[in-house]
């Protein structure tokens, strides 16, 4: 058992921060006001909650859940059921951030009308069985993402160094690095722009080319390995606290170890069971006194009689 109840009250319970819900028009407007942008994945109920109090405005139900939680190589074998799982977990608990869940692999990657109709109909599930307020997908998909936007359904696009294109990049590469692809970036950042998109997430591009489509763009840019001029920054959940198994890449900043924290406390509890040191006797349920005479008794007769 665990109390998961939400405090009562209009504020964040670690912060204080007034609860005003994020919403799409609301990131329009920070980017309008200059007021930086924090985003940050997360996959469960703790650790969205968490999250939310700490007062991050977006909260991503990245498809990183399948290597960071999932434990896959890649983003590429999740699933819109899995997917789904996690968005309902986080949807349960966050009251301020957007939530926003990522259009897995497969899942809008179709061509022609009946592969807007699959994009579609995956992205309403979405938004009707987890509550999700916003899709994510990758690419320049500016059809689709007309046609979310068309049918109420608000859309983040995901350009530069997208990880469903794993295969075609030929691994985790640095995009836009030349005048032609930069220019064709900003090209695809519009275009999405103005096919409704309420943002735009940047991931592994030049700072210079991120700054520049940030300049020009009338959305919101987030950024992920693309500088600091971006409308705002994502990052991941097990990167920023170190609950990952590998080096963190060029644009990570570690946060805490949390890693180290739980590793060593898990260690500690293994030597106290081993020890016999935990649970103590102030950690054990005891019986009331009347039931505890009527035991000793019972037990006294037993051994009378055996004697
Ligand atoms: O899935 C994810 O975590 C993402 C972020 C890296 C933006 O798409």
């Amino acid at each position: 058992m665990s109390v998961t109840n939400f405090p009562g009250g209009q504020s964040s319970a670690s912060t204080g921060i007034p609860i005003t819900k994020v919403t799409i028009p609301a990131l329009a407007e920070m980017k309008r006001q200059g007021k930086p942008i924090s985003a940050l994945t997360a996959y469960d109920y703790s650790s969205s909650r968490l999250a939310d109090e700490a007062g991050i405005d977006l909260v991503l139900v990245g498809d990183s859940l399948a290597m960071v939680v999932l434990g896959h190589d890649n983003t590429l074998a999740v699933t819109v059921d899995e997917m789904l799982h996690h968005t309902r977990a986080v949807r349960r608990a966050v009251r301020r951030a957007l939530v926003v869940a990522d259009m897995p692999f497969g899942s809008y990657h179709g061509t022609g009308l009946a592969g807007a109709a699959e994009g579609l109909a995956n992205a309403v599930r979405f938004v009707k069985e987890a509550g999700a307020e916003a899709v994510k997908i990758e690419g320049p998909r500016v059809e689709l993402a007309r046609a979310l936007t068309e049918a109420e359904i608000p859309v983040i696009g995901h350009l530069g160094l997208t990880p469903q294109s794993l295969h075609r990049m030929g691994g985790y590469r640095v995009q836009a690095r030349t005048a032609e692809t930069a220019r064709r970036l900003k090209h695809d950042a519009l275009a999405l722009a103005d096919a409704g998109a309420g943002a735009v997430v940047l991931e592994g591009v030049p700072r210079e080319v991120a700054a520049e489509i940030t300049a020009e763009l009338p959305i919101p840019t987030i950024g992920i390995g693309a500088g600091p001029d971006c409308d705002g920054q994502i990052l991941v959940f097990h990167d920023l606290l170190n609950l990952t198994f590998a080096p963190p890449a060029k644009f990570v900043r570690r946060y805490a170890d949390v890693g180290g924290l739980i590793r060593s406390a898990i260690e500690r509890y293994r030597e106290d069971v081993q020890h016999r040191a935990f649970p103590s006797d102030e950690e054990s349920y005891h019986l009331p006194e009347p039931a505890r005479k009527t035991m000793a008794a019972a037990h006294k007769t037993s051994e009378l009689r055996k004697a």
